[in-house]
């Protein structure tokens, strides 16, 4: 399975996104690969926001080492599962990069835990609610991961 995480900005939510989907594939011992893009690359080649790290480290998740950079429309054909943190993100990413063969791998991440709701992971950037959003994602991969290892033995 290799997921991609997809933010605005590739330095807040999707790295933090990242950081918490590796740590529970590495505490479930699978082999999975997560990646993470921006639909801007306004940051591209930074590392994540400082707040992010920090946010991050304190629940012992390194991701100091990621760099930011602008999704391509190779990572269509790239990842099996496209997760956007929020209905901007989504519409951007069908538009700009799927394709009719493509567009079911692209989800808004929310609602592979809260179906149907189509929720968003608030962007933290401007208002600096990183603790809330780490909680929020954290919570939310959890069911993510869950949903995912059901539709691999489907
Ligand atoms: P992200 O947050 O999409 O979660 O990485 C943002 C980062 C940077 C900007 C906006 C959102 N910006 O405007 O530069």
């Amino acid at each position: 399975m290799k997921i991609l995480m997809v933010c605005l900005g590739n330095i807040c939510r999707s790295p933090m996104a990242q950081g918490i989907m590796e740590s529970m594939l590495v505490d479930k011992k699978l082999n999975w690969v997560v990646d993470s893009a921006g639909t801007s690359g306004w940051h591209a080649g930074e590392q994540p926001d400082a707040r992010a790290i920090a946010a991050a480290k304190e629940h012992g998740i390194d991701i100091s080492g990621q760099r930011s950079r602008k999704m391509t429309s190779r990572d269509m054909e790239e990842f099996d599962i496209i997760l956007t943190m929020d209905s901007q993100n989504y519409s951007d990413v069908l538009h700009t990069y799927a394709s009719d063969d493509t567009k079911h791998k692209v989800h808004l991440i929310r609602n592979l835990s809260e179906p149907n709701k189509n929720l968003a992971v608030p962007d933290p950037y401007y208002d600096g609610r990183f603790e809330d959003v780490y909680q929020l994602l954290a919570k939310t991969m959890n069911n993510v991961l869950n949903h995912l290892l059901v539709e691999e033995v489907a």
